[in-house]
């Protein structure tokens, strides 16, 4: 069966999009990483897609007048590419409405906290000082509303006393690079079913393990 052409969108690090990429690199993997775009030409993951071979666009948004215009010609690249599934990975340009319609059920991020607890940015910093004792990462699917679309999966971690955003962050991110790639992969099985709003993910049971992953 074809792979599903996955289009990765980073603006930094790249550290989940790496995770990505190292997932496909198992022959028995159901996606494969068509292209990486960067919104920033400087991001340090730019440089690792390129390193692993990875066909790589840089499309800075201050080169368009408005945020549809810089969404179309992202969209445009990513098509070029026959990309089926569009995937976040510390994407930091919001984008206009028409961008998630465009890929309206394709389009995925990862986001570093249980939402629908603390949405936005710094959000480790805003669940240490809400005192929560457990945070974690969501991969949910994409609608115009900033990290409000369908749960896909979670992962969770403790909040330890006397963490910092450094090292709550850090403890997130190891289960996100563990969690992103799976998610792909049920979404290249086919296993991933939306509807009314809600996700079903078939034969869940197996992966179960998933998502709980307490760190002593
Ligand atoms: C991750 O924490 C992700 O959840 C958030 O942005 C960060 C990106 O990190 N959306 P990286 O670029 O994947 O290393």
């Amino acid at each position: 069966m074809a792979k599903l052409r996955v289009g990765i969108l980073i603006s930094g690090r790249g550290s989940n999009m790496a995770a990505l990429i190292a997932a496909a690199h198992a022959p028995d993997y159901p996606a494969e990483i068509a292209c990486v775009v960067s919104n920033v030409a400087a991001a340090a993951g730019v440089a690792t897609a390129r390193a692993a071979g990875i066909a790589t666009a840089v499309i800075p948004h201050g080169d368009f007048p408005d945020r549809e215009r810089f969404d179309r010609a992202v969209s445009a690249e990513l098509e070029q590419h026959g990309v089926g599934l569009v995937a976040l990975a510390g994407f930091l340009r919001i984008q206009s409405a028409w961008f998630p319609q465009r890929w309206a059920g394709r389009i995925i991020n990862i986001h570093p906290s249980l939402l629908p607890a603390f949405p936005g940015l710094r959000v480790q910093q805003q669940a240490i000082d809400a005192g929560v004792r457990v945070s974690g990462c969501t991969v949910h699917f994409v609608t115009p509303e900033l990290d409000a679309g369908p749960i896909i999966a979670q992962a969770a971690v403790p909040v330890l006393a006397g963490d910092t955003a450094d090292t709550l962050a850090a403890r997130i991110l190891r289960q996100e690079h563990r969690l992103y790639p799976r998610v792909v992969r049920w979404l290249a099985e086919g296993r991933i079913a939306l509807s009314e709003g809600k996700v079903e993910v078939a034969g869940l049971a197996a992966d179960a393990t998933l998502l709980f992953s307490p760190e002593p």
